[in-house]
Order: C-alpha cells, then structure tokens, then sequence
C-alpha cells in the first residue's frame, strides 16, 4: 500500500502545536536531527508536524528534514510575528505572499536583500496553497477572536534572526525595505528562510503569522500569555479549516 506524502506543518512555538496535537491521530514520533516529528492523520490527512524552532538556520534544518526525510508534498507554516506595516494590529492575521531576509545583505558583491547566487531578494509562497491559506483565515476568524475582529491582510513577510523589540529599531529595518522596494506586514525569524529551502526543493510552502507584537519596545511584553491564549487558537482554527478544504 502507498501512503500519499504529508502536508507538513510546521509551528513556530510548543504551544501553537499543542492543539494539532491533541486532533493527530494514529500519531508516531519519529525523533530526527534533535527534533521530534509527529507522523499521523489529521481529519483523514495524512501529515506531519514539527516545531520549526527559532530563527534561520534552525528552521532550514527543520524543512529540509521535512523534505528529505519524511517526504512532504507540502510545507505550512503557521506562527506569530510582530506588525510592521500600517494598519497591521496585533490579534490580526498576515498569509505571506512573498519573504524576504531584511538581515541578509551581501553588498557589494551583490544588492541588498538578494541571497547570494539565486538573483532573488523575495521567495513567493506558493499561490495555490496560500490562497487556500487565505481562505482558511477568512473562514477560520469570521466571527473573530479572543481579542475581537480579526483582520486577515495579505503581503510581504520580513525574516531575520532578530527579535525586532524597538520602535526605532522596527522603523529602520522598515524604512531600509521599502527604500529598496520591499514594503512588509510583519516581521518574523523564520519564514524567508523555509520558504528558500522549499524553493530549493520544489515544493510548495505557505505561512500565516497571527500579530502578536508591534515591534516595538514592549514587544516582548504579553508574549508568552499571548501565544497561549490567541496564537494558538488561531493556528488550530486556521490549520483545521485548511486540512478539510485540502481534502475536498
Ligand atoms: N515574532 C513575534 N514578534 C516578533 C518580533 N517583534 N520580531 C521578530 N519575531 C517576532
């Protein structure tokens, strides 16, 4: 009997995974690279879950080992990330249509932003499965959340192995993109970087971030209560609505 690839997803945090958990069924652990893969179904699909960890590198070890290793035909991320963009509010929801590295830069040798030998500063998510993603949102926080409406935007995801904890600091990296044509929603630690490694690949990634933080100097502040009590709902909404709209 074939079994068909699993759609992998992928949480930044213990907590957004806790939920999927608890709905995985016929669940095996598969210890790998120093990092725990969950094998199972999720409402009849096959999947596999892992945490990405935090930051760049951490999470291309984690997709490529998704890839690789456990053969998935589809990576989602879900996740939080602090709003950068304007009208970006936290409790809102950014689907990323492109990523981009703000922390990369290898100028002069080659423009800002652009990953070296690719020729490519922006990794699209895969436009099919982050409409789906999009759509999940839409239906998934129709009738909101914890903290109310809401509002599920579209764009730029910005990654870099920094926690972006300052208003200045948040306009600097800002100003600096949009200077060069990039103008994000949402900053982040990992995105860009699966979104590379599945490029690599071939396979189609999408991610969605809840706002947690505006980046600013009390970003850090309601984190941890805040991934608790919203981020996590939203991934289980969200990842559940898209699982069944997979499966149709
Ligand atoms: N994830 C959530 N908030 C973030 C921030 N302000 N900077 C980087 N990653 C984040």
């Amino acid at each position: 009997m074939t079994v068909a690839a699993p759609l992998a997803i992928l949480s930044a945090l213990g907590e957004e995974q806790q939920g999927l958990m608890g709905e995985l069924t016929e669940a095996q652990c598969i210890p790998y690279a120093g990092r725990e893969f969950w094998l199972g179904r999720l409402h009849g699909q096959p999947v596999v879950l892992a945490l990405s960890r935090i930051g760049k590198v951490a999470a291309a070890t984690t997709a490529s080992a998704l890839i690789e290793r456990f053969g998935a035909s589809r990576v989602v991320f879900t996740g939080v990330a602090g709003g950068v963009g304007d009208g970006v509010h936290v409790g809102d929801v950014v689907v990323g249509t492109g990523f981009v590295q703000h922390d990369m830069d290898a100028s002069p040798l080659f423009p800002r932003y652009q990953v070296p030998l690719t020729g490519r500063s922006v990794f699209d998510g895969d436009a099919p499965l982050t409409a789906q993603l999009l759509q999940a949102a839409q239906v998934a926080l129709a009738d909101g959340g914890p903290l109310g409406k809401a509002c599920v935007h579209q764009g730029l995801i910005a990654s870099g192995d920094r926690f972006v904890n300052g208003r200045e600091e948040s306009a600097v990296l800002v100003s600096s993109l949009r200077a060069a044509g990039y103008a994000p929603l949402a900053v982040e630690m990992e995105g860009a970087a699966v979104a590379q490694v599945c490029a690599d690949h071939g396979v189609p990634f999408a991610a969605v971030r809840t706002i947690s933080d505006r980046a600013d100097d009390t970003a850090h502040v309601d984190f941890p209560q805040f991934v608790k009590d919203v981020a996590s709902l939203y991934a289980l909404r969200i990842v559940t609505v898209l699982v069944y709209s997979l499966s149709k």
